[in-house]
């Protein structure tokens, strides 16, 4: 196990999801969420050990390409056709603390918008050095970085003519499993976002903001790839704060 596990001695319940901020889970101009969603009032349940202890990711299980995109399909001396992109940003939770040792996994279509998937039915081809997924541990900062190509938009049968923007999907694990993030990654200047039956079930224009990432040009790497900055939210724990210096420091 690394340094970078998640061997954070925290304890307490996390804070409750404010509904009001998150989509609600029946939205019926995203079609499919109309099957999806409860048919019954939620019960709230209280944290018990299991929401609120592990998983425990170390870097041991991460493959050497886990977080290269570009590479980690490619044949020898190939990489994935795109627009070469970092993208990077700090997990944190609610009160602001990083997250270290948060295991980040992520996916996304390729440049034409077509998923490495069976099921997948778009007409745009595949490219054969792009498996379009990866994943990295967050660093003590809660800090990651991956590598990869900016992923193109692509139609879906919702309404006669959506159109998903460009973005990456996210799924993260914090310190427990009550923190479980799945999220997605939008482009700034991406004039589908607003067009977005997915992105339009969110209530406040300010958490859509949110999920944009914004141009990085100083983490930008010249004549090579651009940056993009995407910070990450969990839940925070209720455990009363102690935060006061030490005396005589
Ligand atoms: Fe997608």
């Amino acid at each position: 196990m690394s340094d970078m596990s998640n061997t954070k001695p925290e304890t307490g319940a996390f804070f409750p999801r404010d509904r009001a901020w998150h989509a609600p889970a029946l939205t019926p101009t995203y079609k499919t969420s109309v099957l999806r969603s409860p048919q019954k009032a939620l019960l709230a349940l209280d944290n018990t050990l299991s929401e609120i202890t592990g998983p425990v990711f170390g870097h041991g299980m991460l493959g050497e390409q886990d977080d290269d995109l570009i590479l980690n399909f490619a044949k020898p001396g190939e990489s994935a056709i795109g627009e070469r992109i970092i993208v990077h940003g700090r997990v944190l939770d609610e009160r602001g603390c990083p997250v270290p040792g948060a295991l980040l996994e992520f996916w996304q279509a390729n440049a034409g918008g077509r998923y490495r998937h069976k099921k997948e039915s778009y007409l745009a081809p595949l490219d054969p050095n792009f498996g379009g997924c990866g994943r990295t541990i967050t660093d003590a900062d809660g800090a990651y970085r991956f590598r990869t190509i900016k992923p193109g938009p692509y139609p879906w049968p919702n309404g006669p003519n959506d159109w998903r923007p460009a973005h990456i999907h996210f799924s993260v694990f914090g310190h427990g499993f009550a923190q479980r993030l799945i999220t997605q990654m939008y482009f700034e200047g991406d004039p589908l976002i607003w067009r977005c039956p997915i992105v339009s079930t969110i209530p406040d224009r300010r958490a859509i903001e949110l999920l944009i990432a914004p141009l990085d040009m100083a983490n930008t790497i010249p004549m090579d790839a651009r940056a993009y900055k995407f910070d990450i939210v969990l839940r925070g724990r209720r455990s009363t704060l102690f935060e006061n210096r030490l005396e005589g420091n």
